[in-house]
């Protein structure tokens, strides 16, 4: 695998490709990887030709409270890794190659920002959508693949690149979870052994809140208290910061979710310094 850090030798070794008329899929993340991160790759690898993973641990989504410093990281790892699953190019670039002196653009997207996990991580999403415009314009590859783990990144993402007219097809991927039906995530690492056992009830309340819709609970307020309660109860360790049912296309907040449109339950909570999220997606032709 071929690791470059510059934006020019990226461009090189991408044009080398587009001549040969080779396809492109890319993998942004933050490192520190794991199963979620390892199904984008192999995906993108029986779909294109060639794929590029990046690794960045993105200043610009990060509030100045957050864990930025602390995220954890383990480059060798991460090598490893990537060469087991073939990745033909990682691109590692620095904060300076990415936000040089002087940098002043931001990129906003309304709507799907403004429920879920916005209002508590303000400019988060704003963050999000900058770096990976920046690496889709360095790379231009054919698709992107993103995590449904991440289901509002993902719509944001989506709604950005049809906005701006970029040139990319995006694809969303499905949940990869432990066994105990905790979804994958580089945080997972943080919890206590303690934590680790409760955390779980994550996944549990946001069934919890699937059963809700599928029998036919269409209160907003009501699927988020009794998913708030279905966490508490297994988890007394863990605080919520909240858990909402909203429009799963454009995760609107509204009173009553209407029947004919998938919906979006979705939840964040703490334990300790550690934030967790996940999200059910209830189609709506199941209910
Ligand atoms: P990161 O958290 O490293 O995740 C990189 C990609 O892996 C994202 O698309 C995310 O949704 C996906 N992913 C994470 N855990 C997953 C799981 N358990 N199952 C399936 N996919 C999973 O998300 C980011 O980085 C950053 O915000 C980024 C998009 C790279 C921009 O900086």
């Amino acid at each position: 695998m071929r690791t470059v850090t510059q934006a020019g030798p990226l461009r090189a070794a991408i044009k080398g490709w587009r001549n040969r008329g080779l396809t492109v899929g890319f993998v942004p993340t933050m490192g520190y990887l794991h199963e979620g991160h390892l199904s984008l790759i192999r995906r993108s690898r029986a779909e294109h030709d060639r794929t590029v993973v990046s690794i960045f641990v993105n200043p610009t989504q990060f509030g100045p409270r957050e864990d930025l410093s602390t995220y954890p990281r383990d480059l060798d790892r991460d090598l490893a890794l990537l060469t087991r699953q073939k990745t033909d190019l990682l691109y590692l670039p620095d904060a300076g190659d990415v936000y040089p002196e002087g940098h002043s653009t931001s990129v906003s997207v309304r709507g799907v920002t403004e429920s879920l996990c916005g209002p508590s991580r303000p400019g988060h999403f704003d963050g999000v959508a900058l770096v990976v415009l920046k690496l889709l314009n360095r790379i231009a590859p054919d698709t992107l693949y993103l995590g449904l783990k991440d289901y509002q990144q993902y719509r944001t993402l989506e709604r950005m690149v049809r906005d701006l007219d970029v040139p990319v097809r995006v694809v969303g991927c499905p949940t990869v979870r432990e066994k105990d039906g905790l979804a994958m995530s580089s945080r997972n690492i943080r919890l206590d052994a303690a934590q680790r056992r409760q955390a779980p009830a994550l996944r549990l309340a946001l069934l919890r809140g699937r059963d809700l819709v599928r029998s036919g609970v269409l209160s907003a307020a009501r699927l988020s208290s009794e998913m708030s309660r279905a966490f508490r109860r297994s988890a007394p360790g863990g605080r919520v910061e909240y858990f909402e049912a909203v429009g799963a296309e454009r995760l609107e907040r509204v009173v009553r979710l209407s029947p004919e449109e998938p919906v979006c339950l979705a939840g964040a909570v703490r334990f300790g310094r550690t934030r967790l999220i996940d999200n059910e997606i209830v189609p709506a032709r199941r209910r």
